[in-house]
């Protein structure tokens, strides 16, 4: 498609429900009693898929006025599915939906489209099969297809090498099912959504810095809750009112939990002027209103324990740096090669179709801002929603026109994206 150009945005949005939480939300619904009721719910495919595979082991899952209705069944109420479920794009759905099939009482198996199948899901089987339980990789390649075996499950200890949430809820998923304690150490904090919105399901779970212990067998409850405004998807229009001239957006209902606020500190420091506005906490979420300026940005680091908190606003921050006076140095983010696609190569490649200075590093990328240099390019989504929406603002921001490739895959996590956008420019 062609992408707008020097467009000027103005005024407010409010974007869909947060993709990791949404999830969560039909998943743990549908292994608590009774009806969970949710609010801002995020049709997007990689839900959806979540939805479909729920629906597939006999979960009643209603879509009406706006909200999603949840019949759960409580921990032993799902039903073998019939035939292998399909998590589409979603390594959520995928990692997360191990834990829960280990302690079930029928067999199962899962796969899901190219590029699932080949992401790691090593990181889910070690500490699954340290627990007991029966899943393999069909292939023997360490990827899905997946396929899950009945097996009694006992409580562990796990330390994860990576800082990763769906490794980490999907060992606190199937310690649901064990037989004694079961707690995940990560080396740095990653998303915290499963321990709360677990805690609010009923679960017992104690959390003490980096490590979280659940009991197994709690009496879950269905619940009303509303899903904040995704922070990953509010990126995209922040990164797009510092980087475009003249421009001013409002973007209400951001969820900015501190697992996840990455990129509004690192934009800060890169010298964006943003503002946080109407604090509150939903559904025991904090969220606020987010208000950016237009900005002159300059190059900064990001590392360490920063990384995990704004690991999928990377793509949009390296397009930012190419924008921004100096140089930026991404590291210790080598996680990116094992997203929907490798994002360092992905973000690189687009970034240098735009004129942009990169080097490619093993963990990361260093950028040398270079604004003189930058053009229009035929940009290329590879099939990856975050790449997508990263390089349809960095075009906003460009002096002459550009193209996408393959841009419908924002469907993944935003639908409405380019109506959105692009009903923000005035000029
Ligand atoms: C997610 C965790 C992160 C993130 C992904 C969503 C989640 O992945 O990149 O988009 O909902 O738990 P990792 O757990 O692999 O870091």
């Amino acid at each position: 498609m062609e992408l707008k150009h020097k467009a000027q945005l103005n005024g407010t949005i409010s974007v869909p429900g947060d993709k990791s939480i949404s999830h969560r939300a039909i998943m743990f619904g549908a292994v608590s009693e009774g009806i969970t009721e949710v609010t801002n719910f995020l049709r997007g495919a990689d839900c959806l898929s979540t939805i479909a595979c729920f629906r597939n082991m006999g979960i009643e899952i209603e879509e009406k006025d706006g909200r999603v209705v949840v019949h759960g069944k409580g921990l032993y109420g799902l039903r073998e599915p019939g035939g292998m479920l399909d998590v589409g794009n979603s390594g959520t759905t995928a990692r997360l939906i191990c834990g829960i099939l280990a302690g079930q009482a029928f067999a199962s198996s899962l796969s899901g489209d190219e590029s699932i199948r080949q992401r790691p899901m090593k990181r889910i089987l070690t500490p699954l099969c340290a627990m007991g339980a029966d899943i393999k990789s069909i292939k023997g390649n360490g990827c899905a297809p997946l396929a899950i075996h009945p097996a009694k499950l006992r409580g562990v200890s796990y330390a994860s090498p990576v800082a990763s949430a769906q490794v980490k809820s999907c060992v606190l998923l199937a310690g649901l099912y064990a037989e004694g304690e079961t707690s995940v150490t990560e080396p740095v904090l990653s998303r915290n959504h499963t321990e709360l919105m677990l805690a609010a399901f009923g679960a017992e779970i104690t959390v003490k810095e980096n490590a979280v212990s659940i009991l197994p067998k709690p009496k879950l409850h269905g619940l009303k809750m509303e899903v904040p405004g995704d922070i990953s998807s509010a990126a995209y229009f922040i990164a797009a009112g510092l980087l475009v001239s003249g421009s001013e957006i409002r973007i209400q209902n951001v969820g900015v939990n501190p697992t996840r606020d990455g990129i509004l500190k690192a934009a800060r420091a890169m010298g964006g002027n943003i503002k946080q506005q109407n604090i509150r906490v939903v559904s025991g979420e904090p969220v606020c209103d987010v208000v950016v300026t237009s900005s002159n940005l300059h190059g900064i680091v990001i590392e360490g324990e920063q990384i995990p908190a704004l690991i999928d606003e990377i793509p949009m921050l390296a397009v930012m740096a190419a924008f921004a006076q100096g140089t930026t140095v991404i590291r210790d983010a080598a996680e990116l090669k094992v997203k929907e696609t490798d994002r360092i190569r992905t973000t690189a490649e687009n970034l240098r179709r735009m004129g942009a200075d990169v080097t490619e590093t093993d963990d990361g990328m260093v950028i040398c801002g270079s604004l003189d240099r930058l053009h229009g390019a035929d940009f290329e989504s590879f099939s990856d929603h975050r790449i997508a929406m990263a390089f349809a603002v960095a075009a906003l921001a460009l002096k002459d026109a550009s193209s996408m490739r393959g841009a419908e895959c924002v469907t993944i996590s935003y639908p409405e994206f380019f109506r959105d956008l692009y009903g923000l420019v005035v000029s």
